[in-house]
């Protein structure tokens, strides 16, 4: 018998596992294999596995006798594996495993990816929308018929704003609904609504499984595209059955989850081209003296690089700023509002342009030369002229006119209304309205709170990082174009 790295004395037992299983293991086994498999993330089965597996190459191969970052580097995915920005929608069915599936929101946070739960009436005779919610950060959701649901985020929303929907555990009942397009509530209106791609961890008594009705159910899943993780065999909850029929322990859903999501992280705006105009501008006064906007530049900046991280090509056309350049993307930099529209009509064509910068509204008719004497008692008058709106100049634009035009609202008070009615003016798609009086600390500050005022109305946004509102404005561009035809 091979020893174990540490814990030779589970070797024996382990062999013999198509035999005897781990809840047979003595207390004191049970116990070192628990805090071996948390040691390395994984759950006690794979943990098992893994040192069976161990133990094999051993005895095949000698020179494999290795020290203990062996089992690490077996694992068929390293456990920090992370997926960043990725945003799951955990449907949890209505079984003893639905337990389990608190687990699994756990450690899809740990990995960087936002999940979004949404419990089945039968799923919450098991856990309780508090704890899903309380792990997952989010709110959870239940009812189709819910009004505040459908008002706020709705089952089309919900289906569409997701990288992957995961259906875990996924019940017979489930599964049945499913194949046969059923959606008589909020899940099954999702699972029928989605486009979106759909991994299932089934779960249910091995009789259940093996019945007819569940094969012919499997069949039409797999046929309709739906990728399936599990069931293992083992023991159910029921006493004395045993069977194909476990859901697939976290990790496994896991593993699978985030295969699918990285082999598919097909950028969004890949072989898209967009224009970003961000930062003010200043309006010469004379050589040291100008006329300027408040604006960091942080927002439009933070758009041109989300923009840029999801593969498109992008042109940032940006006012004096003291941030870097984003890292991918074509940087222009511009000083006047006259400036920026001729670096602007340079760039077009583009399929998207989004028109963030503080443009000054006016300039000075005759800008001096040199630096204008102080006189005492004797301010200079300064005659203004108005400068050109870039922004309504590209969205009135007869040849050339992005296929989506988005402007920005920096606004005080009354904002979806005032926004409404610069969205008709400037003859934008889009405006992003944000509340930028002094109390929001929006300007030169990270985070933001936005509206997003389109022809079909308001959606407000929850208070987010100008980054995370830069992704998921970009989310919601890349989903328009592909609306509208790719
Ligand atoms: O009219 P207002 O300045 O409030 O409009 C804001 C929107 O219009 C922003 O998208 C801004 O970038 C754009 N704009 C522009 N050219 C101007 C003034 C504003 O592109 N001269």
């Amino acid at each position: 018998m091979a020893d174990c790295i540490d814990c030779n004395a589970i070797i024996p037992y382990c062999t013999v596992m198509g035999s005897i299983t781990i809840r047979q293991l003595d207390d004191a086994l049970k116990h070192r294999l628990r805090l071996r498999a948390a040691r390395h993330g994984r759950s006690m089965e794979d943990e098992a596995r893994t040192i069976l597996r161990n133990a094999a190459g051993e005895e095949t191969t000698p020179a494999a006798r290795q020290p203990a970052a062996a089992p690490e580097r077996q694992s068929p995915r390293p456990i920090e594996i992370t997926d960043h920005g990725k945003r799951v929608l955990l449907i949890i069915g209505g079984g003893i495993a639905a337990y389990k599936s608190l687990d699994l929101i756990r450690r899809l946070k740990q990995r960087g990816v936002a999940v979004r739960c949404v419990l089945t009436g039968a799923a919450r005779q098991f856990i309780t929308t508090l704890s899903a919610g309380a792990l997952s950060g989010e709110r959870v959701f239940t009812d189709l018929f819910d009004a505040d649901t459908e008002f706020d985020v709705g089952h089309i929303r919900l289906a569409r704003e997701t990288d992957l929907i995961l259906v875990a555990p996924a019940t017979a009942d489930l599964m049945a609904k499913m194949a046969t397009g059923a959606a008589d509530d909020l899940a099954s209106a999702i699972l029928l609504a989605t486009e979106r791609p759909v991994l299932i961890a089934p779960a249910m008594n091995p009789r259940m499984w093996s019945h007819a009705a569940t094969r012919r159910n499997l069949a039409t899943l797999l046929e309709d595209g739906v990728i399936v993780v599990g069931p293992n065999e083992g023991e159910m909850a029921e006493p004395g059955e045993a069977g194909l029929g476990r859901m697939a322990e976290p990790l496994e859903i896991i593993e699978a989850a985030l295969t699918f999501l990285s082999a598919h992280s097909g950028k969004l705006l890949a072989g898209k081209s967009m224009l970003v105009t961000s930062g003010p501008t200043r309006e010469p006064i004379d050589p040291v003296r100008y006329i300027a906007n408040r604006s960091s530049g942080k927002q439009g900046h933070a758009i041109a690089a989300a923009a840029a991280e999801a593969g498109a090509e992008v042109t940032l056309v940006c006012g004096p700023v003291a941030l870097p350049d984003p890292p991918g993307v074509n940087t222009i930099k511009v000083e006047t509002a006259e400036e920026m529209l001729a670096a602007v009509n340079r760039s077009l064509p583009v399929d998207v342009g989004v028109f963030a910068a503080a443009v000054a509204d006016w300039r000075v008719e005759r800008a001096g030369a040199n630096k204008m004497k102080k006189q005492a008692g004797r301010p200079p008058r300064l005659a203004l002229t108005e400068n050109p709106d870039i922004l309504a100049t590209v969205a009135h634009r007869m040849r050339g006119r992005p296929r989506l035009v988005i402007g920005f609202a920096a606004e005080t008070e009354r904002i979806a209304e005032h926004a409404k009615a610069k969205l008709a003016r400037k003859g934008s798609d889009w405006i992003v309205a944000n509340d930028v009086s002094q109390s929001t600390g929006v300007m030169g500050g990270d985070s933001n709170t936005v509206h997003l005022i389109t022809r079909d109305g308001v959606e407000s946004w929850p208070p987010q990082s100008k980054r995370d509102v830069a992704r998921a404005l970009v989310r919601r561009i890349a989903e328009a174009l592909a609306e509208t035809g790719g």
